[in-house]
């Protein structure tokens, strides 16, 4: 069979290596550590995507000194002692082919004191742009310090089985502010001209080349963000890179995106679904000689990687969040099954939004993501006799059920009361930039198709119904309804808002799914803590032309969202839309065309007019069935029937318990 993408499968010599396909499990802090060593997780993660086919494999970064250390799941970085944990994980990733690289880090003066405990060090003593904390700018001595913990952890890496090391410059990291006039303010050695702005960076890959000998990957990430006028423009950035590819001190460069100045965009939220890499990833593609170009971010599919190489934009693309959602991509994709890829949805609630709350990473589309050891990688077990399997609900936790469950060898039916699979989900896609939510369930859709499930639409079955169908065991995933009360945590004494039953009331499902039309002057209330249910509804309402008030009682508007990178272009487009932002409040009365507002901190109360009250409340489960068959063996309640919980939730049970069917 000739490959659909031969370009991106084609191999690719790297120094000493040869990679056997251009794709890229590109560096992401996975924050999966314990006590600062590489474990199962670890081992598990990284394992499965190396027999899901990638090419090379990035680790998570090393800090290179005490003063770099920044998040509480760094490794060790000065402990010969990690040695023995990484060659596991070196061995294991090599014997799936894949290449192994280690990347390491120091953030200079954005470092954050509360995990290293150490003042910041940078050039120049320039403030941090993490957190208030100011930076210490090194001496010559301790410059050299830094230099060498570049090379003892390249040195560790090499003993450690790594096939070699990427350093981040990107993001406004330590070697960029050396190379940045902007924060390096020095007027010795390690600044002023050009030259002795790139000496910080040379000395580095110079030692690590003597200490780690030629057959050792040498690879430098850099970043690009064109809206954020402090940060390195292309010019420069190409000026740096071909300093150090002349120089033949890089084997390879990967491009991404951003900068501690605009944090959001370094993993492009929904909002960001442009890909804006690939511009620039050409333009240092053209002044590299020696190194290989790698592009990143938001390259996504084996389509986008394809084009991309084809085009001569870059010799290799990494696909971080892709392969998180899919850990087999790259091989869907060689045997030319990529309709099978599980497509990553750009949400960044389990991924860099679980990092931000200090978990392990995961997925909200592969709950497998960091279990892999627990649940024996993203496969299926074959179940040991198949049974007759009756799911009940098509929503998230449904269709993942039914998906696991014919995966292990079950025959299943999935019966759906509406007209479509998906529930709930199928509605937050509707929000503004949360289209990529529809291929998730189309690849369902496909999915189930693909596996003979009995899809059955239109079927609402009730206790008598389900008892009759006669299944082995029966999955119910009836989802959760809007109570419709108006209950705020914000006043959590009142149980429903006084003034719910004089009507022009509603769900943000009424309004996603056009069962409501709303006024003109619409009133979100948003008690589901920041969540995208409130104001990427208010902000799909101001969009479409009407009046918005939206009102928490959080501190910011879309604060859940934040865990995300999606909350700041949510209040920026609720702003342009000229909708009224009331953080910190609760609503005390509805009056069927107008309510009060009170503003907690101060209990100051406003009334103002509105034609529709939209309420984002926490759903209550729609247990029914569940209860009337209570006590009934082999029947396994899963997701929003239980307790409400995001998508994540409702996949993650779905999941789990098929898995146990
Ligand atoms: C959870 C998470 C942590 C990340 N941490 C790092 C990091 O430590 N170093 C780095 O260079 N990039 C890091 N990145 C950025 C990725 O390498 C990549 O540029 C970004 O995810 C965009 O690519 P994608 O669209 O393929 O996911 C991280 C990404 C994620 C999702
Ligand atoms: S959590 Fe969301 S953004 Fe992150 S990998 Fe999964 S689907 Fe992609």
């Amino acid at each position: 069979m000739t490959s659909p993408y031969p370009h991106l499968f084609a191999p690719l010599p790297l120094r000493h290596l040869t990679l056997k396909n251009r794709i890229v499990f590109g560096a992401h802090t996975a924050n999966m550590s314990e006590e600062g060593f590489p474990g199962e997780r670890h081992l598990g993660y990284y394992r499965e995507r190396a027999r899901g086919g990638a090419g090379m494999i990035v680790v998570e970064p090393v800090p290179v000194h005490r003063t770099a250390v920044i998040v509480r799941g760094n490794f060790l970085h000065d402990s010969d002692a990690i040695i023995p944990h990484f060659r596991r994980i070196t061995d294991e990733v090599k014997s799936h082919g894949a290449a192994i690289i280690q990347q390491l880090y120091h953030v200079g003066a954005h470092g954050d004191w509360d995990n290293s405990f150490s003042e910041n060090w940078s050039p120049s003593g320039l403030p941090s742009m993490f957190d208030s904390d100011g930076s210490h700018a090194m001496t010559d001595a301790e410059v050299d310090e830094i230099i060498e913990g570049h090379v003892a952890a390249a040195r560790r890496a090499k003993d450690a089985g790594f096939d070699g090391i990427e350093i981040m410059a990107a993001y406004s990291a330590l070697m960029e502010q050396f190379w940045s006039p902007m924060t390096n303010r020095r007027d010795d050695l390690w600044g002023g001209s050009f030259e002795n702005r790139m000496r910080f960076s040379t000395e580095i890959y110079d030692r690590i080349r003597k200490a780690c000998g030629e057959e050792f990957v040498c690879g430098l990430a850099v970043a690009i963000d064109p809206g954020a006028a402090v940060v390195q423009d292309i010019e420069s950035l190409e000026a740096a890179v071909a300093w150090h590819d002349e120089r033949a001190l890089i084997d390879y460069v990967t491009l991404g995106r951003g900068s501690y100045w605009g944090f959001s965009t370094i993993i492009p939220p929904v909002f960001e679904q442009a890909m804006k890499g690939e511009e620039f990833a050409g333009r240092l593609k053209a002044v590299c000689k020696h190194a290989r170009v790698q592009c990143e971010a938001r390259v996504k599919t084996p389509e986008n990687g394809e084009r991309i190489i084809a085009e001569g934009i870059a010799d290799m693309v990494s696909i971080v969040r892709g392969q998180i959602a899919d850990p087999h991509l790259a091989n869907k994709a060689a045997a030319g099954r990529a309709e099978t890829i599980r497509p990553c949805i750009s949400c960044n609630q389990q991924c860099i939004g679980r990092r931000r709350r200090d978990y392990w990473i995961s997925c909200l589309v592969n709950p497998s993501a960091g279990r892999e050891f627990e649940w024996g990688g993203d496969g299926f077990v074959a179940a040991p006799s198949p049974l007759n399997i009756l799911v009940v609900g098509g929503g998230p936790a449904g269709m993942e059920a039914a998906r696991v469950a014919a995966e292990r060898g079950h025959k299943v039916t999935l019966a759906e009361a509406g007209d479509h699979l998906g529930g709930t989900w199928r509605l937050a896609a509707r929000q503004p930039m949360r289209n990529e939510i529809e291929p998730h369930i189309a690849w369902y859709e496909a999915e189930l198709a693909r596996l003979g499930v009995d899809v059955r639409r239109g079927r609402a079955l009730d206790a008598d119904a389900v008892r009759a169908f006669g299944a082995d065991k029966v999955v119910i995933a009836t989802g959760a309804r809007p109570p419709l009360t108006g209950y705020q945590r914000g006043l959590p004494e009142v149980d429903s808002l006084p003034g719910v039953e004089l009507g022009n009331v509603c769900s943000v499902n009424d309004v996603l799914s056009g069962r409501v039309e709303a006024g003109r002057r619409v009133l979100v209330i948003d008690d589901l803590g920041g969540a995208w249910q409130g104001p990427g509804t208010a902000l799909w309402l101001a969009q479409a032309g009407h009046e918005v008030t939206i009102v928490t009682r959080d501190a910011y508007i879309a604060m859940e969202t934040a865990r995300g990178s999606s909350d700041k272009p949510i209040r920026k487009g609720l702003a342009k839309a000229g909708a009224d932002m009331r953080p910190m409040s609760a609503v005390t009365r509805w009056l069927g065309d107008g309510a009060t507002i009170r503003h907690l901190p101060t209990g100051a109360e406003e009334s103002k007019p509105f034609d529709t009250l939209v309420l984002a409340e926490t759903p209550k489960p729609d247990d029914a069935l569940y209860r009337a068959l209570s006590g009934t063996p082999d029947v396994h309640a899963v997701g929003d029937c239980i307790a409400f919980h995001f998508a994540s939730g409702a996949i993650y049970d779905g999941r789990r318990v098929a898995m146990a069917l």
